[in-house]
């Protein structure tokens, strides 16, 4: 197979990770005979630099003429915030990049190795049922994208941001988790606020028509914040989690606590026509760039989740998987996932351990 690749690795520990990532997808292409060009393109700190944009136009060309972006991570250190270099860096980079491309199905796994339950922040029995869960998280609407203005109210200061959703938006993320579901465990929890919000109530509406579709999946809604006490309370209840936007963003990174570190998960997200963007769930992580101690794993499974969900590539994403878990099973660490006093892997070595279990 013949792709080409967008590749966007940005600030921070972007640039190290995705250097093994690239070196995972260039071993499998090796083992699989593919041909997988990459092209480089700037983003973030970096692209602020010599664009004096987060997200130059430029970039914008070579992902719209790639079969799909690879992406590291963006953002520089929070006491310098105020540097325009990295003022809204994230936002104006990530968000720009959802609303050109119309990524409207963001996918977040989060899952206990069971190598790794020790690193799981819940009690050994909360977890002991296992913990493989994936939200599914609107991303092109809700509050995120609504009107968002400052104004008097006579001399105070004021504030809104517009929340809404269509139903057609709401269908596409519903749509996508049963459609998930059913290659897992066959279970979807729908989180709203219904209770209070208009666009809930019409995200249940949609939810209800959606299910009766899918009489064989067992389906549920959830009120956000009983939700987001469950995952930390019983995390094996869940398969698939489908929310709003800002439901979605918070409750992920509730989940992407249970691995362990943020270094493990990946996540995808994808448009209506099947386009997709692959990053790291976690950011820049500023204050260990450069001393090639990052954790690798997240980029390496979005390489993965890349080659499973935009080119089909079932047997080859699941070979990354399977080198993953080996490589943990073994015992491999990198400092992330070390306890005071062990000795750890840079991010090359554990890189090495991997493409080795291919
Ligand atoms: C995320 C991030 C972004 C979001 C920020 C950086 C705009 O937190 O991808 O979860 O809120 O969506
Ligand atoms: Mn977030």
């Amino acid at each position: 197979m013949k792709k080409d690749i967008a590749v966007l690795a940005g600030d921070g520990i972007g640039p190290e990770v995705m250097g093994s990532a690239l070196q995972v997808l260039a071993a499998i292409s090796q083992k699989f005979d593919h041909q997988f060009t990459t092209k480089e393109a700037m983003i973030g700190g970096a692209a602020f630099e010599k664009f004096q944009q987060h997200l130059p136009e430029e970039t914008i060309a070579i992902c719209k003429s790639a079969d799909a972006i690879l992406f590291g991570s963006v953002g520089g250190p929070i006491a310098e915030q105020q540097n325009p270099k990295w003022k809204n860096c994230e936002a104006n980079s990530l968000l720009g990049l959802r609303k050109h491309f119309g990524f409207s199905v963001n996918y977040r796994p989060a899952k206990v190795y069971s190598a790794l339950q020790d690193f799981c922040p819940l009690k050994n029995e909360l977890i002991k049922d296992g913990c493989d869960l994936l939200i599914i998280r609107e991303l092109v609407g809700d509050i995120y994208f609504g009107e968002h203005k400052f104004y008097q109210e006579g001399n105070l200061r004021a504030a809104s941001d517009l929340a809404t959703y269509n139903e057609d938006q709401i269908r596409i993320a519903i749509q996508a988790a049963f459609q998930a579901a059913k290659i897992r465990k066959q279970k979807v929890t729908s989180v709203d606020k219904a209770n209070v919000l208009h666009t809930s109530k019409l995200w249940r509406e949609i939810m209800e028509e959606e299910a009766k579709l899918h009489p064989e999946i067992k389906w549920e809604h959830q009120l956000v914040d009983n939700c987001a006490m469950q995952i930390v309370k019983n995390p094996a209840q869940f398969d698939v989690i489908v929310c709003p936007n800002l439901f979605g963003d918070i409750l992920s990174d509730i989940a992407a606590v249970l691995p362990g570190s943020l270094g493990l998960t990946p996540s995808a997200s994808i448009n209506p026509e099947g386009f997709g963007m692959y990053e790291p769930s976690g950011g820049s992580a500023p204050d260990i760039a450069g001393l090639g101690v990052a954790n690798p794993i997240a980029q390496i499974l979005s390489v993965a989740m890349m080659l499973n969900f935009s080119f089909g590539l079932t047997k080859e994403a699941e070979r990354i998987e399977q080198a993953v878990n080996q490589t943990l099973n073994s015992g491999c660490r990198t400092k992330d996932l070390t306890f005071p006093g062990q000795t750890s892997l840079s991010t090359q070595q554990i890189t090495t351990e991997i493409i080795s279990r291919l």
